[in-house]
């Protein structure tokens, strides 16, 4: 890790936008695992935004917070059958290969009763953004590019028999990305 992390400052601002989305769609005082969850600058925020109980968990451990952290391996999360409100992934999803990204799903969909899935639709400008910005931010972190559309996620979702709302979020004319964000959930 890095001594300085620029993550710090631009970290923030998108932790506002996934608020923005998510907040009427959280429970207060809910428990959510965040997949992914990086430096948990986010993981922080949402935490006393929104009153929630939250663990992170990564491949790597890149934490500058002190959140409780577990370390996963592959596709699998180490909890059992719905331990978790909600299961997020905010902007995790394209950076995991595409075959891979439905079994990494279906393993949220069995340990959250709900998952938040916060992403962006990228062309290529998009694509080079993301390049260069993880470079900045994270050093070694895998950027396969594995984006989808709006569309794509919703098949995907329909493959898997889960139900999901979806939210396009409305950018001011500057911001370089277009976010979208899904809740999705399994009938028990
Ligand atoms: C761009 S960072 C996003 C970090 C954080 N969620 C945020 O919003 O600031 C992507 C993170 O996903 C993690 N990641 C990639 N593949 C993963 C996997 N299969 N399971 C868990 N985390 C993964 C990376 O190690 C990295 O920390």
């Amino acid at each position: 890790m890095k001594k300085f992390n620029i993550s710090v400052i631009t970290t923030p601002y998108r932790a506002k936008l996934i608020i923005s989305i998510y907040k009427s769609w959280f429970k207060r005082n809910g428990k959510a695992l965040d997949v992914g969850c990086g430096t948990g600058i986010v993981a922080n925020i949402l935490k006393k935004e929104l009153g929630l109980k939250i663990t992170g968990c990564d491949v790597k451990n890149y934490l500058i917070h002190n959140i409780p952290f577990v370390k996963v391996k592959g596709d699998k999360l180490p909890f059992p059958k719905h331990s978790f409100d909600v299961v997020l992934f905010n902007d995790v999803l394209h950076h995991i290969d595409k075959p891979k990204q439905e079994q990494v799903i279906s393993e949220a969909l069995r340990v959250g009763k709900n998952v938040f899935i916060f992403e962006y639709e990228a062309g290529t400008g998009g694509k080079i953004l993301d390049i260069v910005l993880n470079k900045f931010h994270y050093d070694d972190l895998n950027t396969p590019l594995a984006f989808r559309s709006a569309n794509e996620w919703k098949q995907l979702f329909k493959k898997l028999s889960a139900n999901y709302d979806y939210i396009k979020l409305k950018k001011p004319f500057w911001y370089p990305f277009t976010h979208i964000a899904f809740r999705v959930s399994k009938n028990k």
